[in-house]
């Protein structure tokens, strides 16, 4: 009887511990958005080795949840810069983040996303910081990014991103915009 007690003691404070340790548990539609964008995610090797089927996404790397179990900040540094230019016609890549209704932080840095910014992003009403440095990013930047509010920071720099920034990014309220090293033409948006 106390031996049983003890180790249902035991099982108690462990599921304690572990829901202290890795607090939220993942929602589902926020743990598929991440599964769908890595699988378009050319060279995901050692980043998303965390990033296993059936585990709480709030724990994987680079992923961090807010107090409803809803992404919050999704941050991968690949080790290497992407080395070619992606070929062929440029295509939407991670149209499926656009579903992380939290996301108030989207940086990557020199992962190979090599694809086109959706239009779907422009739905995160969160977002409040972009940051795409180094990410063989091509296209032209989507207007939708301009309904993102409560963005403050849009760093794209050193991609391949091509046509004329949307004028309407200088509506938003940023504190921080870096369109360099691509291959914009025209002007860039000027911010106060
Ligand atoms: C966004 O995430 C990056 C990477 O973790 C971090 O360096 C940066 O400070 C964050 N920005 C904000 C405003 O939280």
């Amino acid at each position: 009887m106390a031996a049983g007690l003890g180790a249902w003691a035991v099982v108690v404070l462990a599921t304690t511990l572990a829901t202290v340790a890795y607090g939220q548990n993942c929602k589902p539609v926020d743990s598929q958005a991440l599964k769908y964008f890595q699988l378009e995610i050319v060279f995901g090797g050692e980043e998303f080795k965390t990033w296993q089927d059936g585990t709480n996404c709030c724990t994987w790397d680079g992923v961090t949840c807010n107090g409803n179990g809803n992404v919050e900040s999704l941050n991968i540094v690949a080790k290497d810069v992407p080395a070619a230019r992606p070929q062929g016609d440029p295509y939407l890549v991670g149209t499926a983040l656009g579903d992380l209704v939290g996301l108030k932080n989207l940086t990557m840095l020199n992962v190979a996303y090599n694809g086109q910014i959706p239009p779907a992003w422009g739905g995160l009403a969160n977002l409040e910081v972009l940051n795409l440095d180094g990410c063989n990013v091509v296209g032209s930047i989507p207007e939708e990014l301009c309904r993102l509010g409560n963005l403050h920071t849009l760093i794209l720099k050193g991609n391949f991103i091509s046509g004329s920034a949307p004028e309407c990014l200088s509506s938003l309220s940023l504190s921080s915009l870096d369109l360099s090293g691509n291959q914009l033409s025209g002007s860039v948006p000027s911010i106060p």
